[in-house]
């Protein structure tokens, strides 16, 4: 079943029993209690534990809908058009759309960034970091408690030039607040020597990829490191899961750099199991465009994701004219 048309963001003022307020968009209704979160279309209705729910949701806002598929679980998630965005339920589920119990309404992208910032910011307590490791953030849970606005709208270190050229301020260093992550106590901090010739002090430069993302605050946030036309080099660190089930609509490659990470890949649409993939250091694979996949990292790791941006490519698969796989052998 798919709705379009007008879907009014519709906000509910008054907070509920639990001090949260309820939320709505389009026929999907939100509500959040002490441990759960409650969300019913006009089909059915799901349940996913707060803290969950709220890990996903900050990976939504701060993506912008990311490429492909944001699944929260195997029930809930949004599919991004880039412009408008699918909101669904049970559409990539098998069971679900046997039983005809799937929904999906297609809102306007600002409508769905407004409604899912107000509740990512509602029911978030001052207790809780969306984006921290589970070790490194209290608890989601309880009664509505304050607010952790500084921890969802963090302040993302962005290079003015490229990382290390003077009068960039991204390097990350204890200085501005970067101290290197209990996990990457062991990785080497000096940085590269570069004897740039007489009138090219300021242009040519090198850091240490591997001392920079020790320092990274947060857990599965790819961030663009490098763009070279459509290539985009998105390193991140990663612990215990990935907070969504990313569905692909195009090959994306990773690189392991440090540590190990288990990938449960399923097929996309039906989400039944494909394979599991133990990615250890210097393993390199490429997810294929018609799967969807959730990591698993132990102890923090780093991990370099690979993402062409071409606008065409999603048509570009959906209509046979490329591959699902990235090269033939
Ligand atoms: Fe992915």
């Amino acid at each position: 079943m798919t709705a379009t048309g007008d879907s009014q963001h519709v906000a509910a003022e008054q907070a509920n029993e639990y001090g949260y307020r309820d939320f709505a968009l389009g026929e999907f209704r939100f509500r959040r209690d002490e441990y759960f979160v409650y969300i019913t279309w006009p089909t059915g209705s799901h349940i996913m534990s707060a803290d969950a729910f709220l890990r996903a949701l900050q990976r939504d806002v701060a993506w912008e809908f990311f490429y492909g598929t944001v699944n929260f679980d195997g029930v809930f998630g949004t599919l991004n058009h880039y412009g408008t965005v699918d909101v669904f339920a049970g559409r990539f589920n098998d069971a679900y759309r046997k039983a005809e119990l799937d929904y999906t309404e297609n809102v306007e992208t600002p409508a769905v960034r407004a409604t899912f910032s107000e509740m990512l910011d509602d029911w978030t307590n001052s207790t809780f970091d969306p984006f921290a490791s589970p070790h490194e953030t209290g608890s989601a849970f309880g009664v509505k408690n304050g607010e952790n606005r500084a921890a969802i709208t963090r302040h993302r270190v962005s290079a003015k030039r490229m990382v290390a050229v003077p009068g960039d301020e991204g390097l990350r260093s204890d200085d501005n607040g970067h101290p290197v992550n209990r996990h990457f106590a062991d990785v080497p901090q000096d940085e590269p020597l570069v004897e740039a010739e007489p009138g090219f002090e300021s242009e040519v430069a090198a850091f240490s990829l591997f001392a920079y993302l020790s320092r990274s605050q947060v857990t599965w946030n790819p961030s663009v490191v490098s763009v070279c036309k459509d290539s985009l080099f998105c390193p991140t660190t990663e612990e215990y899961i990935l907070p969504i089930v990313h569905g692909n609509d195009r090959v994306e490659w990773f690189l392991q750099l440090t540590d190990e990470i288990t990938w449960e890949v399923e097929d996309r649409e039906s989400g039944g199991v494909r394979a599991r993939v133990l990615m250890k250091p210097g393993d390199v694979c490429a997810m294929p465009a018609d799967i969807r996949h959730q990591g698993y990292s132990p102890k923090r790791s780093m991990l370099l994701v690979w993402e062409n941006a071409g606008e065409e490519i999603p048509d570009l698969i959906a209509s046979g004219k490329t591959p699902t796989y990235p090269i033939d052998f």
